[in-house]
This record gives structure tokens, sequence and C-alpha cells, in this order.
């Protein structure tokens, strides 16, 4: 069902409940400060690729029969405020009091470490958008899935999508390039399952606070949005893999640089860094790319996954190695009307 009809969908005064399945993304070009933190307006532009095998899958039900908002996440009672405050808009955009119920899972293993804010919000804002019998455009569910989380509004178009800088209204994703339009593949590669120390939040404050490179990176980011368009519009994947490379380093040259500095890396990281580098000199065309943690996705063509999964199976440090093609937009999976 397009987000389209979901008009047709509102029922005053009744029960409502709806579910979406939303997938992960990685940042290729990232995404790293905020010109306004309580609308999670981000200071640059970024553009990331859909994770189609780290999916979230989000059931949303509105009633007034329920008293309290509640949360099961993974089968666990949660109480994560950011989720309750995201249904809190749903309920202003709305114009409703009804209380939630919302039951959320990772399709992907738990504890390999890999963030699910981008799938989790995004699928709650789709699933809550459709079950509260709002009707919203595209731009605008990618605007509310960026006030959950900034990267979550990127897994709203899917495929390769880029969320603009701006003011609050004009800071949406807009897709760039479809799932399948390039060779590309990722291999989510897992070392470490510990929560990271400094959340991204409060990494992005101390980064544009205090990293001498912060300002420099700005200026860099016009040029490389760019190249990564015009990657894109190449259809080159191994350009897009090379690029979000250079990225990765340029954004971890920021977070090293803070004070206090900003080390999200592990000696296992850089294992598969290396092995990465090896690769390369081995002549296979592979590529790392690491958001804010330990865990690092390695980028190539479809035709040398075997051969960069051996390479990386063999670490002693990795944990876990998922293949992921390119992913698709956030969808309703079910609607249930009552
Ligand atoms: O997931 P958020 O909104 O807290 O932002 C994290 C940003 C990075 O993952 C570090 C980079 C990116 O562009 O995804």
């Amino acid at each position: 069902m397009s987000v389209h009809s979901w008009t047709s969908w509102r029922t005053e005064g009744s029960r409502l409940k709806s579910t979406a399945i939303a997938c992960a993304n990685q940042g290729l070009i990232k995404y790293w400060g905020k010109t306004d933190e309580a609308l999670r307006v981000p200071s640059n532009g970024s553009i990331s690729v859909c994770l189609a095998a780290l999916t979230t899958r989000t059931t949303v039900e509105f009633s007034e029969a329920i008293a309290h908002d509640s949360l099961v996440l993974n089968q666990r009672p949660s109480n994560d405020p950011r989720v309750f405050k995201h249904l809190d808009r749903i309920r202003a955009l709305a114009g409703s009091k009804m209380r939630a119920r919302v039951v959320s899972e990772n399709g992907f293993p738990p504890g390999v470490g890999f963030a699910s804010s981008a799938s989790g919000f995004a699928a709650l804002t789709v699933s809550g958008v459709a079950a509260a019998g709002l009707a919203m455009p595209l731009p605008e569910l990618s605007r509310l899935a960026r006030l959950g989380s900034g990267s979550a509004s990127r897994s709203i178009p899917g495929g390769f999508a880029e969320l603009l800088a701006g003011d609050d209204l004009h800071s949406v994703a807009v897709r760039l390039a479809g799932p399948d339009d390039l060779d590309f593949r990722t291999l989510a590669v897992g070392v470490g399952e510990s929560p990271k120390k400094v959340g991204s939040s409060e990494g992005m404050r101390i980064t544009t606070a205090t990293s001498p490179f912060f300002a420099t990176r700005l200026e860099y980011l016009v040029g490389a949005l760019d190249r990564m368009r015009a990657a894109l519009r190449a259809r080159n994947g191994t350009e897009v893999a090379r690029l979000a490379e250079v990225d990765t380093l340029n954004m971890h040259a920021t977070m090293l640089t803070s004070d206090p500095p900003l080390v999200y890396w592990s000696g296992a990281t850089l294992d598969v860094i290396r092995a990465v580098l090896a690769l390369r000199e081995a002549g296979t065309q592979a590529y790392f790319s690491i958001d804010a943690g330990e865990n690092v996705f390695v980028n190539c063509r479809q035709q040398d996954v075997t051969a960069v999964r051996e390479r990386l199976g063999g670490l002693a440090s990795v944990s876990s190695v998922i293949e992921s093609a390119p992913g698709g937009p956030a969808r309703l999976v079910e609607d249930h009307l009552f």
C-alpha cells in the first residue's frame, strides 16, 4: 500500500494497528554534527545505502483501551524515552491522545553490534503514522523519521539516498539510485558487541565544539557529496565504495581530534582495515567504511564477495559477517483495521 493512500485508513475514535519493515543504512558520505540538536538538523548533507539484510519490523497499535505507552524490543520490555517521544510527535500530528503499544524486532542477530536506530525509527515512523491514520507524503515522512534519529530519514526512501542539509523543513531524504542500480555488496563485519561509550548525539556535540578539523571537513564535504552523486549517476559501485572509505577516514579524523578524543575503533577494527588493504594490494577492489563504532562495513562488487568473506572470516577478531545487497524503502507489511 502506498503512503499516499493512508488517508483512507482514518477511522475516528477506533483502534488502529500497523506493521512496517525498514532497513538499516550505512553512511557513505557520513553525517556527523548538527546545527539544531532538538530538531536534529544535520550540519552537512549525507548519502547512504540501505542494507537489505539488516531490517527492523515494528508494529504500532493505538487504542483508547490502552492506558500507557509500552514498548517491547526484541521480546523484552523497554522504556526507551526516544520511542515514547516519537509517539508524542505522531499523536500531535494526528490530534490524538490515544496511547500505543509498540512491538519491535530486529531481523538481524542480536549482539552483532550494528546500530538499529536508523531501521528502528524508520519502521516506527511508517507504522506509527499509518496506525494513527495520517496521510503523509514521503518527504514529510522522512523529516519525521529524522526527528527520531537523523540517519533514519535515509531509510525511508531506501536504495542510495541523500539527507539534504538545510533547515528543519528542507532537511529530508531523497533517493539518488535504486537498490538494483549498482553492482554493490556490503559485508557487515562484527568485531564487538559492547555498546559504544559515547553515543552519536554526544559525540557529535563534542566534535563540532572542539575538533580543529571540523570546519575543514565541512569545506571538503561540498566536493565529496558532488563526487558521490556523480559516482551514483555513473552507476559505478567501486567508486562509491572508494569514496565511502575516503569519507570514513575524514570523519574519524574529526572524531580523533576532538577533546576529549573519540576513539571508536578497537584493535579488531584495525585488523579488518589491514585485511581490506591487503586484499586491495592483491588486486581485489574492497573498501572499508566505519560509522560511530568499532564494527566495519566492507563494500565490494558481487563477484568479489566470496574472496572478501573468506579473508575476513579468517580473522580471529571477527565474530560475524553478514552479507547484504542494497535495500529498498521502508514499507508497510500488514495493516489491521478494527
Ligand atoms: O544514527 P544517528 O542519527 O545517531 O547518526 C549516526 C551517524 C553515523 O552513523 C556516524 C554516520 C551516518 O551518516 O550514518
